[in-house]
């Protein structure tokens, strides 16, 4: 039987830890990470016209949007790397980018798997935020304290030099919290209705967590 190529969704709070498990488990996978605040970080870096447009919304912690973000990935997810399938982080994030990407995977024949939901307490949340650091080269993200690099503030994989992202700042913080209450949390029902969802406790050590996510993919 030809498989069709599958999709994944990582789903959950601001630094619920999709990034960080979505790097350890993509190689076991065979399927590329895709996370849409990465593609627009890139994009901001290039100066690109896309980056322009929404740097202001991301500075403030709101959401891109729902448009410009699904052309984004749409193209992305058109690309030959994902002829197998590809682990979304971070989109859909509202429910008309939910329904967005039902049309997008109907036509292009890919088949949504599963929704990986991270579950995490919102205090733990901000301290993770406050404590993270990220390698400008490989896009790794470290923690100070949960995480931290074999050198400090030194990426262990190629060297350079990390940094924080500037919507980790608190206010905007607080911000990313609320949008997430109020835009993304609705996607946590719209994907059990129709038996897609799969609740992973993030409040655990990070390789606990990495452990449950490859045991509960297996068993789909
Ligand atoms: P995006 O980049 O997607 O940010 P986010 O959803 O806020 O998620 P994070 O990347 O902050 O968290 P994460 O879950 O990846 O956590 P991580 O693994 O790094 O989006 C940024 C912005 O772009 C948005 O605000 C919006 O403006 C825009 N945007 C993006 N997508 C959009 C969309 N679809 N529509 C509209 N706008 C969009 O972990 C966090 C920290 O915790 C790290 O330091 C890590 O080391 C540590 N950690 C991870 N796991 C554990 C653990 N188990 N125990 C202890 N520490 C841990
Ligand atoms: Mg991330
Ligand atoms: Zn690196």
């Amino acid at each position: 039987m030809a498989e069709k190529p599958i999709i994944i969704i990582l789903l959950g709070p601001p630094a619920s830890g999709k990034g960080t498990q979505a790097d350890r488990i993509q190689e076991e996978l065979g399927i590329p990470h895709i996370a849409s605040g990465d593609l627009f970080r890139d994009h901001i870096s290039r100066e690109t016209d896309l980056g322009s447009r929404a740097k202001s919304y991301i500075d403030r912690g709101d959401l891109v949007p729902d448009q410009l973000t699904i052309d984004m990935v749409a193209e992305r997810i058109s690309r030959k790397d994902t002829k197998k399938g590809a682990m979304l982080d971070g989109f859909p994030r509202t429910i008309v980018q939910a329904k967005a990407l039902d049309e997008l995977l109907a036509k292009s024949k890919k088949e949504l798997i599963g929704v990986l939901y991270f579950s995490v307490p919102d205090e733990v949340l901000v301290e993770r935020l406050s404590g993270r650091r990220i390698c400008p080269v490989c896009g790794r993200s470290y923690h100070v304290k949960f995480y931290p690099p074999e050198q400090p503030g030194v990426c262990d994989v190629d060297g350079a030099e990390l940094y924080q992202r500037e919507d980790d700042r608190p206010e905007t913080v607080r911000q990313r919290l609320n949008v997430y209450r109020e835009q993304t949390s609705p996607l946590i029902d719209y994907y059990r209705t129709r038996g897609l969802l799969i609740e992973i406790d993030g409040d655990q050590p990070i390789d606990h967590v990495t452990e449950d996510i490859l045991s509960a993919i297996n068993s789909l």
